[in-house]
C-alpha cells in the first residue's frame, strides 16, 4: 500500500444501535425542535405493527406525523415529486426514511428536492450533477428495516426515469442522515428469502470493499469484521432468527455500506444488469454471482484472500477455500447455485456483458475486468 496521493476518508454519521433504538426517535425529535416530520416508507412496511407503534409513539408526544408510502419497488422520479409535494403541502420540518433500500432512496431524493427544484436528474452524479447540490437540505433521519443495503448510512439515492427506467444516481455528502436509529428488533420478522438475499448483499459489500483498489486501511478493518459477523450470523438469521443473529447482521450491513466508500467491484457489475434487464432482486443477483466473481479475483489478491479465509476461520487459508465457503453458504440459506435457476438464459449473455462492462462498480475491482471477462463469468455461472 503506497500513499503517493491524498485520499479522503469519511465516517460522519451518528448511529444509535441496539434493541429498542427506534423508541428513542420521539425524544430526539423533541430535543431538536422537530415537530412536523414527513415519514417516507413503502406500503408493506406501513402495515407492520412496529411501524404503527413508531407512529403511535410520536403522536403521544404531540408530534404531528405525515406518512408518504406511495412508492415503487424500484423507485422512479414521480415518486420523489409526489413525496416532495406532500412535504410542501403539509409544511413539514424534517424527513424520516423508514425501510429498506427503496424507501430510503426515495426519502433521500426528497431531502435533495425540497430545496433543489431543477429537474431531478440535473443532479445525476454520473454527469457531474453533484456540483449543483449547493443549498441546505432538511434534517434527515433513517431507520433501516432490512440488513442489507446499508443505505441508512449512505450518501446516494438511485432513482429511475418513469418511462425509460434508466437509473440515475443522486449523490452528495449533504444527503447523509444526521442520525440513524438502527433497531434489530425491527428486522426480527423478515422472511427467510429477504434475509438471505439482503444478507448476501451485505456480505458482497464487505468482500468487494475489502478487495477494492483504493488504499483505505480504516475501511478494510471494518470490512473484515463485517465479514466475520456475517459468517457468525447469516445462517441463523435465515433459519433460526433471534436477537443475536439479527443484531450481528444489522451492524454488519451498516459496516458493509461504510466500507464501500472504498469502492465495490466485479460482482456488483455482474449483478446490476440482472436487475435492470430481468428485474432480479439486487441481493439475489449478488448472491449467485459472488462465488464466481471472487474466484475471478483471487489471482493477484492471494494475500487478501488468505486474510478473508482466516476471518472465516477456514482450515485451508486459500482463495479457493473462500469460494467453496461461499457456494456452501448459498446452499445453506437457499440461494441457487446457477444463473439459470434465477431465469437467466444463454440468449441474455451478450446483452448482460454489454451492460456489465458499462457499469460504474468494476473500475474499483482489484483486477481489471474486460467485456470478454464478463461474458465468461456469466457463462461460467449459467
Ligand atoms: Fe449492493
Amino acid at each position: 500500500m503506497i500513499f503517493d496521493k491524498i485520499y479522503q476518508y469519511n465516517f460522519p454519521t451518528t448511529i444509535l444501535f441496539g434493541a429498542g433504538a427506534s423508541k428513542e426517535l420521539g425524544d430526539y425529535l423533541l430535543k431538536n425542535n422537530l415537530l412536523k416530520p414527513l415519514i417516507i416508507t413503502d406500503k408493506t412496511i406501513a402495515q407492520f405493527d412496529f411501524f404503527k407503534e413508531i407512529i403511535y409513539g410520536l403522536k403521544r408526544k404531540n408530534i404531528s406525523v405525515e406518512v408518504f408510502d406511495d412508492i415503487h419497488k424500484n423507485p422512479v422520479k414521480s415518486d420523489v415529486y409526489k413525496g416532495t409535494d406532500v412535504y410542501d403541502i403539509s409544511r413539514r420540518d424534517c424527513i424520516i426514511g423508514i425501510g429498506g433500500g427503496a424507501a430510503l432512496d426515495v426519502a433521500r431524493a426528497v431531502v435533495l428536492r425540497v430545496n433543489h427544484r431543477e429537474d431531478l436528474f440535473k443532479y445525476d452524479d454520473l454527469i457531474g450533477g453533484d456540483v449543483y447540490v449547493t443549498n441546505d437540505v432538511p434534517h434527515f433521519i433513517t431507520i433501516p428495516t432490512t440488513a442489507g443495503t446499508g443505505s441508512e448510512v449512505g450518501r446516494s439515492a438511485i432513482i429511475a426515469d418513469d418511462e425509460t427506467h434508466q437509473k440515475k444516481i443522486l449523490f452528495s455528502p449533504k444527503l447523509l442522515a444526521k442520525i440513524v436509529f438502527a433497531d434489530p428488533l425491527l428486522t426480527l420478522d423478515l422472511p427467510p428469502f429477504i434475509t438471505a438475499a439482503t444478507g448476501m448483499d451485505a456480505l458482497t459489500h464487505n468482500m468487494e470493499a475489502y478487495l477494492a483498489k483504493m488504499p483505505h486501511p480504516l475501511c478494510e478493518g471494518i470490512a473484515l469484521e463485517g465479514i466475520s459477523l456475517i459468517s457468525q450470523s447469516l445462517e441463523n438469521a435465515v433459519n433460526r432468527p433471534d436477537l443475536e443473529s439479527r443484531s450481528k447482521m444489522l451492524i454488519a450491513s451498516i459496516m458493509g455500506a461504510v466500507a464501500f466508500q472504498k469502492g465495490l467491484g466485479v460482482v456488483h457489475s455482474l449483478a446490476h444488469p440482472l436487475s435492470s434487464l430481468l428485474d432480479t432482486h439486487h441481493g439475489l443477483a449478488n448472491a449467485v454471482n459472488l462465488p464466481y466473481g471472487m474466484e475471478f479475483n483471487i489471482e493477484g489478491s492471494e494475500y487478501k484472500f488468505r486474510k478473508i479465509a482466516r476471518t472465516l476461520e477456514l482450515k485451508d487459508e486459500t482463495g479457493k477455500a473462500v469460494v467453496e465457503y461461499l457456494f456452501d453458504l448459498n446452499a445453506t440459506i437457499g440461494i441457487p447455485h446457477k444463473l439459470t435457476d434465477i431465469g437467466v438464459k444463454q440468449e441474455h449473455i451478450e446483452m448482460l456483458a454489454d451492460l456489465a462492462v458499462a457499469d460504474f462498480a468494476h473500475p474499483n475491482n482489484p483486477k481489471p475486468v474486460t467485456r470478454e471477462d464478463f461474458r465468461q463469468l456469466y457463462s461460467r455461472a449459467l
